[in-house]
């Protein structure tokens, strides 16, 4: 028995001396110290010796077996040390006292507009809320006033999921919760990613931003909204900018309103952003439906609000002179690193 525990004892090491790295030494102590390992198959041999041999022998054994476990974690150390200066040499190695060859990045314009803007309002008192992407069919359009099949719809072609929620095609999908949270008087604004249907052009995407604004409180009328549109383009654009207010159709404020702005890529000329009208679309408004208000949860016997959904996209594209709505999409790093916070 002794013979067989000094020639393993002699295999061992020679073995140990060769493992080349932490795999082979974790071989190793499998093989002699796992559930079938030598060792271990040695120390289950007890059970045939008898008396006073089998402590002698345990006593050997036991030894050999801390030997065998010492040996394997000396080596292991080595070599994990060994493999860490490896990697290190391997590194890639650079001189930390060179100038940056990397540009620190830049916010997207889009980034850009909507902070200034989220600063203009809170100046006048506004909260900015933000809110999800994917919305029910009841915040999206039955909150504010366009029930199913009505032709408003049709405007609003979207992209649904198979549990019938859709990716909200307009801001408005936050309006009915930002009532019900805040109740009246209010003033929010609130910026967002909306999606539609569209076939693609110079100024129609699939994704585009947009922010919305309300406004609740007792006696709220059409001049204050044109008093707040007024003040929030002359500071986004810092000059004057012609703007006109159209009727326009909308559910969910009854008079609506188009306000558009003078094309500021063109000069009022036309191009294909202003589809040759000199004129650029680029905040729908008008005075919030009293069913809208009945939904929010706020009587609209005592209050009249505003509501307005600021076409944050164009709104960049009129202030950068971007003529093509798809760049703001591409991901192209040459035509969206060009643009930097004042
Ligand atoms: N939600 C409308 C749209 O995207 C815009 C709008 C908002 C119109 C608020 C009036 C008031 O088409």
């Amino acid at each position: 028995m002794k013979e067989k525990m000094e020639s393993l004892r002699q295999r061992f090491s020679k073995e140990v001396e060769n493992a080349k790295n932490s795999e082979a030494v974790e071989k190793l102590r499998v093989a002699y110290l796992g559930k079938k390992g030598e060792v271990t198959e040695l120390l289950k041999g007890l059970k045939e010796v008898s008396g006073d041999q089998k402590k002698e022998l345990g006593q050997h054994i036991n030894q050999l077996k801390r030997q065998v476990e010492e040996h394997l974690a000396q080596k292991l150390s080595q070599i994990t040390a060994m493999e860490e200066q490896a990697l290190i040499d391997s590194a890639e190695q650079y001189d930390v006292t060179l100038p940056t060859a990397i540009q620190s990045g830049s916010y997207h314009p889009v980034t850009i507009i909507q902070r200034q803007l989220e600063e203009i309002f809170a100046s006048m008192g506004f909260v900015v809320e933000d809110f999800k992407e994917i919305v029910t069919d009841y915040e999206c359009f039955e909150a504010v006033n366009i029930p199913k099949d009505h032709p408003a719809r049709d405007m609003q072609d979207t992209y649904y999921l198979d549990n019938g929620q859709l990716l909200k095609t307009h801001t408005s999908a936050a309006q009915n919760h930002i009532l019900r949270k805040y109740g009246a008087p209010c003033r929010a604004i609130f910026p967002g990613r909306c999606f539609r249907n569209e076939a693609t052009d110079a100024s129609h995407e699939t994704t585009f931003f947009q922010m919305e604004g309300i406004m609740v409180d007792r006696n709220i009328s059409i001049s204050n909204l044109i008093y707040f549109m007024k003040t929030m383009l002359s500071e986004v654009f810092e000059r004057d900018v012609k703007v006109r207010l159209r009727p326009g159709f909308f559910p969910f404020v009854e008079p609506g309103f188009e306000l558009d702005i003078n094309c500021l890529i063109c000069g009022g000329e036309g191009c294909s952003t202003c589809h040759h009208s000199g004129w650029v679309e680029l905040c729908p408004c008008g005075m919030i439906h009293p069913n809208v208000l009945k939904e929010g949860g706020i009587d609209p016997e005592k209050y009249t609000g505003f509501a307005f959904g600021l076409g944050l996209t164009r709104l960049v594209m009129m202030k950068y002179g971007v003529k093509d709505i798809r760049d703001l999409n591409s991901g192209n790093l040459k035509a969206l690193s060009q643009f930097r916070h004042e």
